[in-house]
């Protein structure tokens, strides 16, 4: 049996995603642990489900994160402290620092509301991705898990899962289809990493490709 990993969740927005890894942690399907939230949004729906469950959770503030030396040094006592083995991003929009990513390298998931590469990078983000997904006139989108680099929405594919766009689709129903999904994609990779399924010390990581 595989040591449980401490995960360490970074989210600012409602917490859905958070949600459902913190449940399906608790139905014994991750082996895993959940040893800290950070958080630079006070008043999230991340935040309160930590406090409710009584998940430790760190505030990362605008000054913390405009000062680039003092959000890496932030991060980097509080992933010690906390023995962190994988950074979930989990709705957390801000860049990571370089030195934390070296640091994880391939121990840091995000999870994205399109299918990478396709409507990702700088603001690309929430329901502007649906919006400009609509307005594309796209047949299909879906979700993304990637390990994080230094490029926003650039790192490996780890796993995606498709969507159809339906002819009366709006921006919100979209939304909340891909939430849908994410809720099962994110567990499940999740999942596979606690199990060592999928090995984040090589170099190349195995790439999989999930459809419904
Ligand atoms: C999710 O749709 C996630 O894919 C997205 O933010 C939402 C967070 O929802 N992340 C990004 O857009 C990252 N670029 P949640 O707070 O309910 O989990």
């Amino acid at each position: 049996m595989i040591n449980k990993k401490n995960i360490t969740i970074m989210a600012s927005g409602n917490g859905s995603n958070f949600i459902s890894i913190y449940n399906a942690i608790k139905n014994g399907i991750i082996n895993g642990r959940i040893n800290l939230l950070i958080s630079n949004k006070k008043r999230s729906g991340a935040v309160k489900f930590a406090e409710e469950k009584n998940i430790y959770t760190k505030f990362l503030s605008k000054k913390i994160i405009d000062s680039r030396k003092d959000y890496a040094n932030f991060l980097e006592i509080n992933l010690k402290q906390f023995e962190t083995d994988l950074i979930i991003l989990a709705g957390y929009l801000k860049m990571i620092p370089k030195e934390i990513i070296i640091m994880y390298k391939n121990r840091i998931l995000n999870i994205h509301p399109s299918l990478l590469p396709k409507f990702g990078g700088k603001g690309f983000y929430g329901m502007k991705v649906h919006e400009k997904v609509i307005s594309s006139n796209e047949k299909v989108s879906g979700a993304t898990v990637h390990f994080v680099d230094e490029i926003y929405d650039n790192g490996p594919i780890i796993a995606q899962q498709k969507v159809n766009i339906s002819p009366n689709e709006t921006p919100l129903t979209l939304s909340k289809k891909v939430l849908d999904v994410e809720h099962k994609l994110f567990p499940h990779v999740i999942k596979k990493i606690c199990e060592d399924e999928i090995n984040f010390n090589k170099i190349k990581p195995k790439i999989e490709e999930i459809r419904k």
